[in-house]
């Protein structure tokens, strides 16, 4: 067994309803190691950077707006199988259909406001750690 690490987000409606704490604190509880964490206001450049992938989709400007509408948390999360363990501690990205005792059900608003982001794959995280945060930011 190995360790991995995975990017982690708290998104704007999490914040705004003063839950980071208890989100970080679920972190912790799960043994994650938070390996990098900083508030951030993402600019819309940034944004459509970073959700790229879903430029073409519908939902993707409503997206882009509820992302930078106000400030979020970022991490760099480490624990063996850190990608997928905090997918599922995440849960469904629609907080309808979440199981119980996941981050988005417990705090997420819609499908959109839906308190949490994780990296989907191993290659996703590397690529939005660097998005984030430089090597020296990883201690
Ligand atoms: P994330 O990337 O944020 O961890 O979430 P995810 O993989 O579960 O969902 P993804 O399909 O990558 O979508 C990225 C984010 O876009 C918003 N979304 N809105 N209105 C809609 O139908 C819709 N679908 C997705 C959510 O904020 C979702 O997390
Ligand atoms: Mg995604």
């Amino acid at each position: 067994m190995s360790l991995e690490k995975t990017f982690a987000m708290i998104k704007p409606d999490a914040v705004a309803g003063n839950n980071a704490g208890k989100i970080l604190a679920r972190i912790e509880a799960e043994g994650f190691r938070i390996v990098a964490l900083k508030k951030h206001q993402m600019t819309k450049a940034e944004a459509e950077g970073f959700y790229a992938e879903h430029a073409a989709r519908g939902f993707f400007p409503a997206l882009v707006s509820y992302m930078i509408s106000g400030p979020i948390y970022v991490m760099v999360l480490e624990r063996e199988d850190a990608v997928a363990h905090w997918r599922l501690v995440m849960g469904a990205t629609d907080p309808a259909k979440a199981d119980a005792g996941t981050i988005r059900k417990e705090f997420g608003q819609s499908i959109e406001a839906n308190a949490a982001h994780g990296s989907a794959v191993p290659a996703d995280a590397a690529r939005e750690v660097t998005y984030f945060f430089s090597q020296s930011d990883l201690i």
